[in-house]
This record gives structure tokens, C-alpha cells and sequence, in this order.
């Protein structure tokens, strides 16, 4: 059985987590993993009242955990900048690196894997994306003799955990404060809420499964903040729920990149995934369509993660990660995609106002597949809803623009429709 000497770098929720689990779990560790941990060095800049650390060194500056005697560097201090600058200092150690980081990985994932390379150690990261939940050796190992051609998921479990709320009837509001109430949301949740967290796991899924760099060129991002209770009702009524839905698929010989909300059949796989699971879903030439879901956050899940790497760091000594392609993957442009539309609209309630809607879209030869005229919201105004044919993305904020320059509009909301 091989032994590996770690240094942990951070101190706080995940790395105490870690050390908790790796002490408690050492025997099955031991006995599934063929791995024996030894923890030599934990880098904390001050101490964790959660966790007492027994024989370990302790070094108050983390640059200094790679300079002891130890085979991996464990970076859980998150963040960007300084992650990365002690991550490659361990490459160049020769000292292999696992990280729960998904922001160092998805801003210089490239330069620090060619750096491993060039230093002939490993970068491991499964816990970065859905913690433990194991897409990433799935993606790397399990399945590559498959062509992957899609990669789709709800991959932030606050965002899966509002809607969830809001489609059994909860405000937006009061789901997310229960949501940070419950420790699920961060006291500052925009990173989650608007899209980023998402769009940093789907853009290294994507590296891994379709070639694409990190970090990728720009693609388009939206969050969930715009999402009304209102939405979940109408959307129900057609068949469909609302997900926020991370997409990296291939294109022809591009690649599409994606992060949003969208309208999802009912019926699917993903549409029923609840509260603050993780759900992927794999398409793929050989196995077909593979689901995956689970913990997307937390102590156990990220420890999990890890251990893993560390495992697979111990048993094995073929290159982690696909050879780096020299042909530069290019992402399709977010305004030749096409979608069909769901299209919230608060007009005036008086004569004609239906007319002259069903114009603004005809006039852009955008043809209507449903138009339905909702109880009124008051005496004055009623909700129209309608869902498009396909269109081109291009046409989507010109149309928004054209309908509300209409006198008897109050407001217009749209969320795109995800296809099967
Ligand atoms: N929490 C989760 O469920 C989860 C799941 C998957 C992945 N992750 C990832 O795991 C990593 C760690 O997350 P966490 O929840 O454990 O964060 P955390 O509780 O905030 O812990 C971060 C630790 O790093 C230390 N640190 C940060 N910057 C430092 C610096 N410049 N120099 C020295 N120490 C520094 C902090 O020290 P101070 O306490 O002194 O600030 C703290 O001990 C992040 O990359 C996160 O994205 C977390």
C-alpha cells in the first residue's frame, strides 16, 4: 500500500472537513483506496477554533507547506491570484497538486497544466466542479473511448435550490434568505445567483470533454435574479419547468458555451432534480445519454473529492488530463444560435393591444406557436404569454425593444426554451 505525505494549504471549512475525514475514514481509505494519508503540514495563517490539529507541523505562511518533505500540495484557500501562484510553485517543487479551486482552474487552468507537465507531476481537481460528485474522472477516464458531443446540467445547487422554492410557490427573496439562512448561499450570493459559478464548471467540463481553453473566450452568461413566481405557473401550464442550465456542446467544429435560465420539459431528467442536487447530464456516442447527480457542495462531498484525487494520484501513473490539442477551439457565437422563446408581456387591457404584439413579431418573421391572454393582474393590465417558433438570438433584443416602445406595454421578460 503507498503512503502519501500531504501538505494542506487553508485552513477553513473544506480543508478542517478534510482532516476530520481523513482521520475518520483512514481504514476504508485503506482498505477501497489501497492509500494510507499522512498529514505532515497544514498552512493556516491563524488557527480554526472547528479543528485541533494533532502532530503537524503548522506553518503561518502557506508558501512555505511545499518546502517539507511531501509528495502532494492540498490548495483549499480558494481565490484567485495567490492560489495560483502557490500552485505552481508546489509544480515546480515537482510536488503534485490537488485543488477544490474552481476559479484558479477555470482562469489559468492551461498554464498550470502545461507548468505540471513541464515539471512531470499532476494538477488533480475533482472537487472543483460539484465537489465529490465524480464528473470529472467520469469524463476523463471512464469515458474516453466515447465522442462526447453535450454537456448539460444545473451545476450551482443554490440556484437549483431557489427554483426548486419558487416552483412549489416561494418569492425569490425569501427563498434566497432561507437559502443563506441554511448555509447553502453565501452571505454575498451574486457569484451564484448571476451565473458565474456555473459558467467557471461548465467552462472546465468543457475543456476536458471538448477541448475547449481555459480560461475560454467569453460566452454567455445570465442568472436567475430576473425569474418571477409568476413564471413557474405559466411554464407549468405548457409542460415545462425552470432551470438554471449550464450547455458546453459541440458544434460542427465549434463549440457552444452557454450559462442560463431556461424553460425545460417537465418530463426530463434534469427538470426533476430538486432543491440542492447537482444533475448532469452526458451525451454520448457509444453509452447514449448518462446521468449523473449528486452533493454539489459541502465538507463531506469536497472531502470526498479530494480523497479521491489522492487516491488516484497513489495508484496510478498515467497523464491525468488529455493530451492538450495545438488546434485552437473555437466557441460558436452566441448570436447565430437559435431558440425558441417564452415571452412574459404586461399590456394595457384595451382593444387591439393583442394586434399590434403579434405585428412586432411578425414584422421580424418570428412565428408564434402559443398566445395566451392570462387572468388580468388588475383592472388596468393582463398578462400575455407566448412561446415563439425558433428564431436567431440576433432578433431577441431587438424584439424586446420593439415591444416596448409600444405605448400599451408595461413590461416584457423572456426565458429562452432548452429543446430535448
Ligand atoms: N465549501 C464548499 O462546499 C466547497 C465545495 C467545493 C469546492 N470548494 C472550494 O474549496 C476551496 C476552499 O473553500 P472553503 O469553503 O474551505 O473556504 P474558507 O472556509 O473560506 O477557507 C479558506 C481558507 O484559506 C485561507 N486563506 C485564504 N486566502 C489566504 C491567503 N492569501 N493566505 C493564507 N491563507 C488564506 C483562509 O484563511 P482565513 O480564515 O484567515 O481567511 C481559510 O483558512 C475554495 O476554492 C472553494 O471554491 C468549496
Amino acid at each position: 500500500m503507498s503512503t502519501l505525505k500531504i501538505g494542506i494549504c487553508g485552513w477553513g471549512n473544506v480543508a478542517t472537513g478534510l482532516y476530520k475525514i481523513a482521520k475518520n475514514n483512514i481504514e476504508s481509505i485503506k482498505k477501497q483506496g489501497n492509500l494510507d494519508i499522512e498529514i505532515v503540514v497544514i498552512g493556516a495563517r491563524r488557527d480554526n477554533p472547528n479543528c485541533k490539529p494533532e502532530n503537524v507541523i503548522i506553518e503561518r505562511d502557506i508558501f512555505n507547506v511545499v518546502n517539507h518533505d511531501i509528495d502532494v500540495m492540498v490548495e483549499l484557500i480558494g481565490g484567485v491570484d495567490v492560489a495560483k501562484d502557490l500552485i505552481l510553485k508546489a509544480l515546480k517543487k515537482k510536488k503534485h497538486v490537488v485543488t477544490a479551486n474552481k476559479a484558479v482552474i477555470y482562469n489559468h487552468g492551461d498554464e498550470i497544466f502545461a507548468c505540471a507537465k513541464e515539471n512531470g507531476v499532476k494538477v488533480l481537481f475533482e472537487s472543483s466542479v460539484c465537489a465529490g460528485t465524480p464528473i470529472i474522472k467520469l469524463l476523463t477516464e471512464e469515458l474516453s473511448a466515447n465522442k462526447i458531443s453535450k454537456i448539460s446540467g444545473m451545476l450551482n445547487g443554490t440556484s437549483n435550490f431557489i427554483l426548486s422554492n419558487m416552483e412549489d410557490g416561494a418569492e425569490f427573496q425569501s427563498t434566497l434568505e432561507l437559502a443563506q439562512k441554511e448555509g447553502y448561499a453565501e452571505p454575498d450570493p451574486s457569484f451564484d445567483i448571476e451565473g458565474m459559478d456555473a459558467a467557471h464548471k461548465i467552462g472546465i467540463l468543457s475543456s476536458l470533454a471538448l477541448g475547449t481553453s481555459l480560461p475560454p473566450d467569453d460566452f454567455y452568461v445570465q442568472g436567475i435574479t430576473n425569474i418571477k413566481k409568476i413564471d413557474f405557473k405559466y411554464a407549468d401550464e405548457m409542460g415545462y419547468t425552470i432551470k438554471h442550465l449550464a450547455v458546453a456542446e459541440q458544434n460542427s467544429k465549434e463549440v457552444v458555451l452557454r450559462a442560463h435560465p431556461v424553460l425545460i420539459a417537465k418530463d426530463s431528467y434534469l427538470a426533476n432534480l430538486k432543491s440542492v442536487r447537482n444533475g448532469i447530464e452526458v451525451e454520448t456516442d457509444l453509452l447514449g445519454t448518462l446521468h449523473l447527480a449528486g452533493s454539489g457542495a459541502g465538507q463531506e462531498s469536497t472531502a470526498s473529492g479530494i480523497i479521491s484525487d489522492l487516491v488516484h494520484l497513489a495508484n496510478s501513473s498515467e497523464e491525468h488530463l488529455k493530451a492538450a490539442s495545438n488546434e485552437k477551439v473555437i466557441l460558436s457565437e452566441f448570436l447565430n444560435l437559435t431558440f425558441q422563446y417564452y415571452f412574459y408581456i404586461e399590456a394595457e387591457d384595451i382593444p387591439g393591444v393583442m394586434a399590434s404584439i403579434t405585428s412586432v413579431f411578425a414584422d421580424k418573421s418570428v412565428g408564434l406557436e402559443t398566445i395566451v391572454q392570462k387572468e388580468n393582474l388588475d383592472e388596468n393590465f393582463v398578462p400575455i404569454v407566448i412561446i415563439t417558433d425558433p428564431f436567431k438570438e440576433q432578433d431577441h433584443s431587438n424584439l424586446i425593444e420593439n415591444l416596448e416602445k409600444l405605448d400599451s406595454i408595461k413590461s416584457v421578460r423572456t426565458i429562452r426554451i432548452e429543446q430535448d
